[in-house]
Formats: structure tokens, C-alpha cells, sequence
């Protein structure tokens, strides 16, 4: 960050002494765009789980194939991603642009470094569109009338909720603002979800996950793969399911090895 850092850090309100989720997912997917603080968290917690590195990547290879899957094969155009993260590789306006340049996306982050670097750096094909908007997952009314200013929510809409779920503690919660997001889509939109759980890494993952709470901000909830399967109650689910996200669909080698299972869980669901 140019300039006077610490008052431009004071004006967006980052807190650079307290490591953030954000910063975290980007250190370990190999970006730039964390501080001191985010590296020795992230190392803390990749010393205590080696897995954690695959996993963040393995989320990001499942995003892709969702996303290739949503406007290759389902038409889809219209994309909410919320918790979008620090931009990275292959974000979701350059997948689906790729395919489809016309793809309207609207990036939800409630951390302000996110929404900084996103504006510089998520910048769409001229053919469509990109928005990026300020707003707390906690508040999905808030949410859909921000982005109704670029969606039109009478057509379908891809919602991606990608790693932020589990930082929603309350289940009872998160299932009704998932609830009221997805009653908003029109018919023959999709909700597509990656979740963290410790279904196969078990006791590591959780005391990780532990580590995290007492020093990163927010705070994470880990949820079974039942509980990441309530998410698409009364939606038409893609098959395979609800499974770990490197086996969603996964490109497998030319001797057709599956990948390794990791602590994400996700799926992909059709508004019927
Ligand atoms: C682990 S990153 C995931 C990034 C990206 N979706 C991915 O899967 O690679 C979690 C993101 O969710 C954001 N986030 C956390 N809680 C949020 C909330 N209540 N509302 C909106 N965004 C939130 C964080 O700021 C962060 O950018």
C-alpha cells in the first residue's frame, strides 16, 4: 500500500495487528496481500495441519469447476459470490468471463481490504460487468439490494458462498440467512457452497480450528458434512453431492487416481 500505510490503514479500518481470515486464505494460496501477523498465524496453523495449504487450494480448484460447470453446461450469467476473499488466481469474473464475457458478477466482502483490492483488481471483460459491494453476510436484505443495482433477480443467479459459512457460529442462523438468499433466486438459479468441516482430518483439524479462534478474526465453525447438506434442503442437488470439494467433479489424471479428500465440504444445487 503506497503512501502513508498507517493512516490509510486507519481510514479503511484495518486492524493489521489481529491476523484475518482473508489475509490467512491468501498467504496460503500464494499471494502477496497479508502483513506479518497473517503469516505467522498461517504458519502456526500449517504446522499444525499440512493440510491446510492443499485444502485452500483444493476450494479454489473446486470454485473454478463450478463456475465452469454454472456458465458452460447451465447458462448461468449472473453470479452473487459473498465472502469473496482477496483476489487471487482464477477468480470468479475471469472464469466465467472466459466463457461467457457478458457474466454480470457482484463481489460481497465485509472486510475493507478485500473491497480495495478488488475494485483495483477485479475488473471485468468490457462486455460485462463486475460490482463490488460492502455488506455483511449477517445481512442478506442489505446484500440482495445492493446487488439488485447489477442483477436482475427475476432471472437466475449463481450464489457462491465459498469459506464463509463456517464463520457464521450460530447454525440456526446461517441456515436462515441462507434460507432468505436463496428465496430471493428465481427458478433455475444455483446455490454453490464450500464449507469447512473435520470430517476427515478430524482431531487436527479441530485443534487448528481452536488455535484459530483464540487469534484470528472471525471466528470459524467447523460443521458436519450433514449439516454443510441442510444448506440445499428443498433444492435439486448436482450429483456427486455433498463431498469433500476435491472429488466434486474432480479432473483426474490419465491413470483416473482421485484426489485426496480434504476438510471442505461442498456441493452445487439447481432452484427447482
Ligand atoms: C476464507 S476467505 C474465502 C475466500 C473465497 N471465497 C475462497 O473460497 O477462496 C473468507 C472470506 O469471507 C469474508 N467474510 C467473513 N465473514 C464475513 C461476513 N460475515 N460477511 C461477508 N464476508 C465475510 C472474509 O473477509 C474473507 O474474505
Amino acid at each position: 500500500m503506497a503512501g502513508d500505510e498507517a493512516v490509510v490503514r486507519a481510514e479503511l479500518g484495518l486492524d493489521t495487528t489481529v491476523s484475518h481470515s482473508a489475509r490467512i486464505w491468501n498467504y496460503w494460496l500464494g499471494g502477496k496481500d497479508n502483513y506479518a501477523v497473517d503469516r505467522i498465524a498461517g504458519d502456526r496453523v500449517a504446522q499444525m495441519l499440512p493440510i491446510i495449504v492443499t485444502q485452500a487450494r483444493a476450494d479454489r480448484a473446486f470454485l473454478g469447476r463450478a463456475i465452469r460447470h454454472l456458465v458452460g453446461e447451465e447458462g448461468i450469467r449472473q453470479f452473487l459470490d459473498i465472502g469473496t476473499g482477496l483476489p487471487t488466481a482464477e477468480n470468479t469474473h475471469e472464469v466465467a468471463q472466459r466463457i461467457a464475457p457478458e457474466t454480470r458478477i457482484v463481489y460481497v466482502d465485509n472486510d475493507p481490504l478485500v473491497l480495495v483490492h478488488a475494485r483495483a483488481l477485479l475488473t471485468s471483460a468490457p462486455e460485462g460487468v463486475c460490482d463490488y459491494v460492502e455488506g455483511d453476510l449477517r445481512d442478506p436484505d442489505q446484500i440482495l439490494d445492493k446487488a439488485a443495482r447489477t442483477l436482475e433477480f427475476s432471472k437466475p443467479v449463481a450464489l457462491m458462498l465459498f469459506g464463509v459459512l463456517h464463520h457464521i457460529p450460530d447454525t440456526e442462523e446461517v441456515y436462515r440467512i441462507v434460507d432468505r438468499l436463496v428465496g430471493a433466486l428465481a427458478p433455475g438459479s444455483f446455490l454453490a457452497i464450500n464449507h469447512s468441516t473435520s470430517a476427515i482430518s478430524g482431531q487436527a483439524m479441530e485443534e487448528a480450528v481452536r488455535h484459530w479462534n483464540a487469534v484470528g478474526t472471525p471466528s470459524m465453525t467447523l460443521r458436519t458434512p450433514e449439516q454443510i447438506a441442510r444448506f440445499f434442503e428443498g433444492l435439486d442437488l448436482l450429483s456427486p453431492g455433498v463431498v469433500s470439494c476435491s472429488r466434486w467433479r474432480p479432473d483426474t489424471g490419465p491413470d483416473g487416481d482421485l484426489p485426496a479428500e480434504v476438510d471442505e465440504f461442498g456441493g452445487v444445487a439447481r432452484k427447482p
